[in-house]
């Protein structure tokens, strides 16, 4: 797949499945734009992929709209969003308080709508472009202990086909993916302390038919797909990348 030519913009791009499809874009020949809320990491994988980095809250609708403007009006257009930026709460509903919902809501929903709202408006005037967010398998099936978390993901999914509806006819698609279990940062963040590698692996041949976690590079494969022509029938979908593991 070339991308050459394309102006792509990924959030979450310092780190794990962000930073994965970050690389693989850049790889294929697209301007990658990095936006996210950790310099450090954006400066590393900036290395890798020559990307413009814009540092910033996505749970800001001004710092959303302010980098879309600026990266369309330097580079002419948006083709290409990814939003992987992303948080974790690994809390029951009673555990939950009132900041880590409104926090939680913030970034995983509020930061992905706005920066959909700002690149759309984009794309509409050239009549083209790509969305692709990050759900998961708990937008879909649910799993105790991660109230918030759950609903964030349900939403994301649901915005996801609504974007889609709205603008089939202007020649703009809108998809998800929906990870599994992936070996990132997240999936040790939010616990009391970092499972082990054991940990994870019992984890893996508890919860997944493949009895291993995905590295981040498998995920972005199936993101470069639906960021490209070769998913042109595709929009409205979300797409499960978990190796069976909500196929039960
Ligand atoms: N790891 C998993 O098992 C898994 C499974 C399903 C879905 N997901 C989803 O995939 C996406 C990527 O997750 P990951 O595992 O690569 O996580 P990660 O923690 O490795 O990366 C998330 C990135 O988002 C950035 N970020 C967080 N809050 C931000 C904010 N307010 N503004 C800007 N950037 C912010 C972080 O700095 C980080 O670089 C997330 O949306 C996550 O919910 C993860």
């Amino acid at each position: 797949m070339s991308f050459s030519g394309k102006v792509a913009v990924v959030t979450g791009g310092s780190s794990g499945m962000g930073a994965a499809t970050a690389e693989a874009l850049s790889s294929a020949g697209a301007q990658v734009n990095l936006i996210d809320i950790d310099k450090k990491g954006a400066e590393e994988i900036a290395k890798k992929t020559g990307s413009e980095i814009y540092i910033g809250d996505v749970s800001n609708s001004e710092f959303c709209d302010l980098t879309i403007n600026s990266i369309a009006e330097k580079q002419g257009q948006i083709d290409i969003l990814i939003n992987a930026a992303g948080i974790i709460l690994r809390a029951d509903a009673l555990e939950t308080n009132d900041d880590n919902w409104k926090r939680i809501m913030e970034v995983n929903v509020d930061g992905v709508f706005y920066m959909c709202r700002s690149a759309l408006s984009h794309m509409v005037t050239k009549k083209s472009g790509v969305i692709v967010n990050f759900g998961s398998i708990w937008g879909d099936v649910a799993s105790s202990g991660a109230t918030a978390y759950c609903v964030t993901k349900g939403a994301v999914h649901q915005l996801t086909k609504a974007l889609a509806l709205e603008h089939a006819e202007n020649g703009i698609r809108v998809n998800a993916v929906a990870p599994g279990e992936v070996n990132t940062p997240m999936i040790k963040a939010g616990r009391d302390k970092p499972p082990t590698r054991d940990e994870l692996q019992d984890l893996a041949n508890a919860t997944i038919p493949i009895k291993r976690l995905a590295e981040p590079e498998e995920i972005a494969e199936v993101v470069l797909f639906l960021a490209s022509e070769k998913s042109s029938y595709m929009t409205g979908s979300i797409v499960p990348v978990d190796a069976g593991y909500t196929a039960r």
